[in-house]
Parts: structure tokens; sequence; C-alpha cells
């Protein structure tokens, strides 16, 4: 149950420890820690306002949550980042509340709420937001699907926001908190499965309006609407929408000049049975890693097409859709053409670098380098770090030093290897320079494995020296459920990631008619439901297309019922598939191999 919360808090300096927490340290200090660090993405450290504006939302954060304490919270880009425009943050906020199923006259609201507090915004009948929206809506889409594909043409057409938005000095931050734990102890009771923070800062108003919107697995928290409570006295609110008022304007510091008051807009609205959200994205999940980081649930796979090269127009796409993850791999010999796509997504400002999360993955004929082969792929992305470097398979061929052949063959046109498939224990060695890598380099922030079978993890994990393997990618989808490995990964705190969500070439898995029922049930594309079964099951899921139109138009996550998600699992139990058994594989010890003679344990 993905969900939108709508109201309006007071002040942040309500609480009586509000003034505390904007610290002498954070704001006076001019000897404070932060001096080290120059840069933030409030602005250079030094500067006294910088480090005001900082504290500001540090006490809107502690005032919003009360129950939480952010004074530890660091002026860094691991929390916090700039939205650099109105725009952005427009598009944002509004696809994930269309997608949502929230209409468009509730958006008006808010950002009519947002007008009225921020004072810059023109009104309704005079915003070209708002006459955006009802151009879109005069086009006669009136479903929750075309109010979703109007607000793309909202953000792709000539319409702009209100220019005066940032004229009038607007600064938009995005608060990320790089440790979700922080949340957990929240009145909510439930655990959100994405949660966004965002504050617009009028610093020549000196208002900020902070907007949260948290999304829920209606599929994992079925009693929500029985438990909740959201008020901090525990008494249960009234199913309607509404909003508590603040209008109260308060010093911030009769002495202080630089901001002397505050409003905060939350969102904040009763999840009621008739309102629970239809859709939400997919490209809206995350999930937390074993390390504190996190992976955005769908990532674009990038196993080239016969032209690589549209590769480069297949990521920008994606990315332009709501995509925040890319997988590749050296292997794939596609990462110059990503690496081309996300220069121009950066240089147009659509994204930031640590807006999205790029995997890649050392091959086994480059076993004995994996430095190496990083160094090649970050080349070729053109980026200073990977968010997840992988081992992409736990077996070592015979590569010369630049990984050369990637597929060695012996004359009889056998695989050579430099290490025995079943019995060798070589892949820890490049695990174990996997973590020589994280740990003296800033390379790469998280490292994992793929194609690891029970019998593989149980062999690496006790030689594992310091940094557990965050997630193992494998084939998997409903015809290939493989139950007892993705169960002994949760056990690990691996995150499981699906390959091959359709079956590769041809989507065989998408002939299921299990599937195609279900795609008509949800109002979705069989993709969709091969998403979703992985999606709501907690794991992230990389669908490759060539299509740009596919791309584009697979990113919703119906909520599927626990039902139908145990009826697709025992498709696969029922009669199981694996469509990738390259060769490479053989002796692993997978089930359902085809050809391989070699594996003597199985998962
Ligand atoms: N770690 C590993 O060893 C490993 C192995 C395999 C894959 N991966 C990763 O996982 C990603 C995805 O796996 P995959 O490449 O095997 O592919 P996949 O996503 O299972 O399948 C992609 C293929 O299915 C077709 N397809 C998708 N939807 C369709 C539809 N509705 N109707 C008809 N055809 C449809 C696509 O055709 P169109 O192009 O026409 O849409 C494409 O040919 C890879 O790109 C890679 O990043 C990792």
């Amino acid at each position: 149950m993905g969900n939108l919360n709508f109201a309006r808090s007071s002040s942040p300096l309500d609480h009586n420890d509000g003034k505390s927490l904007l610290s002498k340290s954070l704001i006076e200090d001019n000897d404070c820690e932060y001096e080290a660090v120059d840069e933030s993405p409030f602005g250079p450290l030094k500067n006294v306002t910088t480090r005001k504006t900082f504290a500001y939302l540090i006490a809107i954060l502690n005032s919003t949550f009360p129950d939480q304490d952010f004074t530890n919270l660091q002026p860094t880009t691991e929390n916090f980042c700039r939205i650099e425009s109105p725009e952005e943050l427009i598009h944002r906020f509004n696809n994930i509340l269309l997608s949502l199923g929230k209409k468009e006259d509730i958006l008006n609201w808010i950002w009519d709420i947002i007008n009225s507090y921020m004072e810059v915004i023109p009104s309704k009948s005079s915003s070209p937001y708002l006459s955006a929206q009802n151009v879109n809506h005069s086009t006669g889409h009136g479903s929750r699907k075309n109010s979703f594909n109007s607000s793309r043409n909202f953000n792709g057409g000539n319409n702009s926001p209100p220019q005066n938005f940032i004229q009038d000095g607007c600064q938009i931050y995005q608060f990320q908190p790089s440790d979700e734990s922080i949340f957990e102890d929240l009145t909510y009771p439930y655990q959100p499965m994405w949660s966004y923070y965002w504050f617009i800062y009028n610093k020549k108003k000196k208002r900020v309006t902070f907007l949260h919107l948290t999304g829920i697995n209606k599929a994992h928290y079925s009693n929500v609407n029985a438990n909740r409570q959201f008020d901090s006295e525990g008494k249960k609110k009234s199913q309607s929408d509404k909003i508590i008022t603040g209008d109260e304007e308060e010093e911030y510091d009769e002495n202080d000049e630089y901001m002397d008051n505050n409003e905060v807009a939350m969102i904040d609205e009763e999840h009621d049975n008739t309102d629970i959200p239809k859709m939400q994205l997919a490209t809206a999940v995350d999930f937390k890693l074993s390390n504190g980081k996190s992976i955005p649930a769908l990532g674009l796979g990038t196993v080239p097409p016969e032209d690589p090269s549209e590769l480069k127009q297949q990521v920008i796409t994606a990315v332009k859709a709501g995509y925040r993850h890319i997988d590749t791999a050296w292997y794939y010999g596609t990462e110059e053409y990503i690496g081309q796509a996300l220069k121009e997504l950066f240089d147009e400002g659509v994204i930031k670098r640590e807006d999205i999360f790029v995997t890649t993955k050392v091959w086994p004929s480059f076993w004995h380098s994996p430095e190496k082969s990083l160094d090649k792929s970050l080349q070729d992305l053109g980026l200073d770090y990977v968010d997840l470097f992988l081992q992409h398979w736990p077996v070592a061929l015979h590569g010369d030093e630049n990984g050369l052949p990637a597929e060695p063959k012996h004359d009889d046109g056998s695989l050579w290897y430099d290490d025995d498939p079943v019995s060798g224990i070589k892949f820890i060695e490049t695990y174990n320079k996997m973590e020589d890598i994280i740990d003296q380099t800033s390379k790469v922030k998280s490292i994992g494995v793929s194609n690891y079978s029970i019998p593989k993890l149980k062999q690496l994990l006790p030689k594992v020296r310091k940094y557990q393997p965050v997630v193992n990618q494998i084939e998997l989808h409903p015809q290939l459920p493989s139950q007892d490995l993705v169960e002994y990964c949760k056990i690990k705190d691996i995150v499981v990631v699906a390959y091959s969500p359709v079956g590769s070439y041809g989507a065989p898995v998408l002939k299921v008619p299990l599937i195609q029922e279900l795609a008509k049930k949800y109002d979705v594309t069989t993709n969709e439901i091969a998403h979703a079964y992985h999606i709501l099951n907690g794991r992230a899921v990389l669908p490759r297309s060539a299509n740009l139109e596919r791309i584009k138009t697979i990113i919703r996550l119906p909520q599927l019922s626990a039902e139908d998600l145990n009826k697709l699992e025992q498709e696969g139990i029922k009669s199981p598939k694996r469509y990738i058994c390259d060769p490479w594989g053989y002796g692993l010890g997978f089930k359902y191999w085809e050809g391989d003679t070699l594996s003597t344990v199985y998962n």
C-alpha cells in the first residue's frame, strides 16, 4: 500500500527544545567541526548563514518527528541534496501522487496550500502550473492511468513551473537519510517502503514548506488500518483527510535577522479502505541493504542489443521515465554508451550523480584483477565510483591481464578455467580483493555477488573478511522461484536482485497464462506483473528492453494480493524452467541448469 498523507504541522519551534536544537556549535561557533568540510548541499559551511540553514532544517525535522533526534545528522550529500529547480520537484512530486491514484484536484489543492504558505506562486487562476494541469485534464483523460500520462506531458512539454517560485530565492533540499533506521521508532505502525522529504526554503520570505510522502506495502501490512495511530497521544484520527493548521508565525530568534519565522507543511492523510491507492510506481521503491545503503527496486538491464550504441537512448529514456538504477557489467560492452547517456543527463541537469544507482561487475576472466576491471568500467562509464560492484560469477576463467579473452576455450571447445569450477576456491580470492577495493579506495559504495548458489554462498560467507555481500543477483521469475536460495539470502541479509525477469529473449515468462490473467485483472502489462512478483517480495528486478516505449511504460507497481503472489510462486514450483544456462554456470550447484553435468551439490 503506497499512500500519501497530507497535513500541516505547526512550527518546529513549538517544541520547547526547538531552540536548543539550533545549537551554538552549528550556528555560532566558527571553530566548529564543520569548518573542515567546506562544501555541503547548503553551501560552504564556513558561512554562518549556511550553518543556520542546516540547523533550521534539523529543527524542522526534530519538531515534525518529535520522537526522533536528528541533531547528529551531518550536512553531507549522503543525507541531503539540493534540487536544482522547482520543475524537478513538481515533476517528482506530481508523478508519485498521480501514480498513487491521487486526483489532479488534490495536486492543485496541495500546490495552492504551498502557494499560500510561500506567497510566491501565483493563485490558482493565474498559475501556469495549474493551467498546465487543466490543459492536460481537458484532453479527456479521465482515468488514473491517463492522469499519470498527463503528468508526463506536463513535464515533457512546454509548460514551465511558476517562474517566481525560484526567482524569489527559493532553495529546495531533499532529505535522504543515509541511515533510515532513524525513522524506525516513529509512531507509524509499519515499516515504510519509501519516503521522500523535501524542504522548500524561501530565504527572502523566511519560510519553509516541508513535504513528506511515505509509501507502505499493503501486502505486508494488511492490518495497518486497524492499528494505525498517527498522533503523538496515540489517538486514532478520523478517516477524512485533514489539514492540521499551524498558521502561527513564530520568532526564530529575536536577534536574528536572518530567519525570524517559519512554517512547515507536512503531508499526512489517514488511510482508509476506500482511499487505498491502487497503483504506485516501481521506480519509487528502494530497498535497504545490510550496509545501510539503499538500492532502487527497478533497475534497467543493459545486456547489449545488436547495436550496443542504442543503449545510450535506452538509458536516457529510462532515467527520464524515473528509473534510478542501471545494471551493467564489463562483459556487456555497453558501459561507454551508458557513460555517454549519463554525461548527457548530468550535463542537462536531469539528474545528479548521487541520484542514480549504478552497478557493474567483474567477469570471471578478470578474476585475478577486479580493480583493473573496475577501473576500465569507471573509465567507460565516466564515473568516479559505482554504487555496487558485483562478482559476476563465482568461477575463475583463464584471461590475460586485461581479462581477455572473456570466454577462453581449449582446442576442444571446452572452457579454459584457472581453477576447478566445482572444488576451486580462487573465486573467494576475487571477492576478498573486492573487499580491499571498498576498504582502500572510494571507487565503490557496496560490493556483492551474482550467480551464487547456496553451496557457493556457504563457501564464501565464512571467508568474508569485513564486507558481507549486500546482494546476490540471480535469474529469478515466476517460472524459477528458487525458494531455498531466496530464503537463504534473506537469512543472511542479502538482497536478491532478479535478472531475466521475463526469461530473456522472446519473453517466454510473459506467455504463462496466469501472468496474462493477472495483467488483465490488475489492468497492467504482463511485464509489470513480472516485476511486482519480485518487488512486493522485497527483491529488486532488472528488466531490459530495446523498445523505448516499453521502457517508459512498464514502471507501475500493481499491488498483487498475497493470494496472487502465492499463485505466481506455485507456477514455478509446479513446472520450473531456467532460461540462462551458460556453460560457465556448470558445476555451481544450481538446479535446472540445462547441460550441467558437473554439479554434485544443489541448492
Ligand atoms: N548477472 C548475470 O549473470 C545476468 C545475467 C543475465 C541478465 N542480467 C541482467 O539482467 C538484465 C535483464 O535480463 P535479460 O537481459 O536476460 O532480459 P529480460 O528482461 O528477461 O528480457 C528482455 C527481452 O524480453 C523482451 N521483452 C520484454 N518484454 C516484452 C514484451 N512485453 N513482449 C515481447 N518481448 C518482450 C525484450 O524485447 P524488447 O527489447 O523488444 O523489449 C528483450 O529481448 C540484463 O540486461 C542484465 O543487466 C544479469
